[in-house]
């Protein structure tokens, strides 16, 4: 055994060693836990305990093996993967792993796969994507959510063509200075996999591998986990295989190390996690709340065994709004019906997506009144006049954003003049058709359906459109 030893010690044979090293280490102090043969190490975030670390090099080397073979043997196909190896010109390479990361940022890979197909058949190098508008960028990216992310890949796209030669940067650091919507996570997914680089990547998949692995369970959202998982991250990355590497800890979290019922008994590094070991030995928990950063506030809860770790702080509950929305149909030119869709500021939530005329709503305002309002707004959208009572009330369509509980009090107006004009550039009538194909967010895809269908005809939104539940 090496001395000291690379764990602290869980059994009675280890006391002797530890009171032997805490007597030698100044950095150890005795506490209750050194009864249960727990040392106490002061810790500071840049220099963690060594049981939430791997110091050992063997044992680096040994689960990087074990993770590599099980992704050769496990992982799935998908069509960012085949271009990362397939792909030999690097500014392409570049170019596809960028989108796919911020694609699957906060959407799930079985969601994304579909528009990323779509979207590298359109547009297949970064100058293709410069020339498109924004526009179409909304419209590829409807349904996605978090809409700002097209946008930003579409300004990252201008920016290489017209600031850098049509040159994606080359390095983690350039990716994170150079383009816009880059943060750590992405520069580091994209530099290690398109380029090579050797670095970690820490995403919310990874956190939780790393977190159980290591018994990590302070707050995993605060600066002392953080900068402790990139440290690891960055320790455990294979300097032959960086990109699968990291591909490998994404994937293990989201096929094995999963959420809620995390399958061990399949996972390829389970001789590693200590949380593991905690549930498998019935150990008592290593907690050292008093003085490590890293370790838990609370106690260990045996009924969740590994899922104890990551700890997250208690979300903020969404802000509550109720929208009052009109849907306005004309009869089309061709017979078919036509919509009236209003678009968007181009900064702020949903940025430059149409949306059907919209109010906030005033709580206590009466049925009349709201009428009235929408009234107001939709003849100055058309410069005509319209009457209260064309108005009809619909119902409630409820859409949840990640950070806002939208309720909208739906009205519909069916007019009969077929050439009610929009009188602005941020207008424009669309049939159903046009409505199926345009940059709408998904709350508003609900409304249509929820508007124009009835009864026994409801269509289900997914029928319909191609959505997913919820977005920014
Ligand atoms: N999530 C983020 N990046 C990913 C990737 N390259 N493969 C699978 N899931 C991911």
């Amino acid at each position: 055994m090496s001395f000291p030893p690379p764990h602290p010690p869980h059994t009675h044979p280890y006391i002797i060693y530890y009171t032997y090293y805490i007597a030698l280490t100044s950095s150890f102090s005795l506490n209750e836990n050194d009864v249960f043969g727990l040392p106490e190490e002061t810790t500071n975030a840049s220099s963690p305990s060594t049981y939430h670390t791997f110091h050992d090099p063997a044992d680096v080397v040994l689960l990087r093996s074990q993770l590599l073979n099980w992704y050769d043997k496990e992982k799935r196909e998908l069509p960012w993967r085949t271009l990362a190896v397939t792909e030999s010109d690097l500014n392409i390479r570049t170019y596809a792993v960028w989108v796919s990361e911020i694609m699957l940022q906060q959407t799930q890979v079985a969601t994304v796969i579909n528009y990323y197909i779509k979207w590298m058949k359109r547009w297949p190098t970064v100058q293709d994507l410069a020339a498109a508008t924004l526009e179409e960028v909304n419209q590829m990216w409807a349904g996605l959510g978090y809409y700002s992310r097209g946008k930003r890949l579409h300004e990252g796209a201008q920016k290489v063509v017209s600031e850098l030669k049509g040159q994606m940067p080359r390095t983690v650091d350039s990716l994170l200075k150079q383009l816009p919507g880059v943060g750590r996570y992405t520069a580091a997914a994209v530099g290690s996999i398109a380029l090579g680089q050797v670095t970690g990547a820490v995403d919310g998949n990874v956190i939780r591998v790393l977190c159980r692995l290591r018994a990590i369970g302070a707050d995993s959202t605060g600066p002392a986990v953080t900068e402790a998982l990139w440290s690891i991250a960055n320790t455990l990355v294979d300097p032959e295989r960086p990109g699968d590497f990291n591909q490998a800890m994404m994937e293990l979290g989201a096929r094995v190390c999963t959420p809620k019922g995390p399958l061990c008994s399949q996972c390829p590094v389970h001789s590693h996690c200590h949380s593991f070991r905690k549930v498998s030995t019935f150990s008592s928990p290593s907690v050292n709340s008093g003085t490590c950063l890293l370790c838990p506030s609370e106690p260990w809860d045996d009924e969740l065994g590994v899922q104890n770790f990551p700890r997250k702080p208690a979300k903020k509950p969404p802000r509550v709004e109720r929208t009052l929305t009109c849907v306005v149909i004309r009869p089309g030119e061709e017979g078919e019906d036509e919509y009236l869709l209003t678009q968007r500021p181009n900064k702020g939530l949903l940025a430059g997506l149409w949306e059907f005329p919209n109010l906030l709503l005033e709580e206590k305002s009466s049925e009349m009144k709201r009428k009235k309002a929408l009234c107001a707004q939709i003849s100055g959208t058309l410069g005509t006049h319209l009457t209260e009572s064309l108005f009809q009330y619909v119902g409630e369509v409820v859409h949840i954003f990640s950070h806002i509980h939208q309720t909208y009090v739906v009205h519909s107006v069916c007019l009969k003049d077929t050439d009610a004009q929009t009188q602005t550039e941020n207008a424009q009538w669309l049939t159903r058709s046009a409505l199926q194909e345009a940059a709408v967010s998904t709350g508003v895809k609900k409304v249509f359906i929820f508007a124009t269908s009835s009864g026994s005809r409801q269509l289900s939104l997914s029928s319909f459109f191609n959505t997913i539940k919820q977005e920014s």
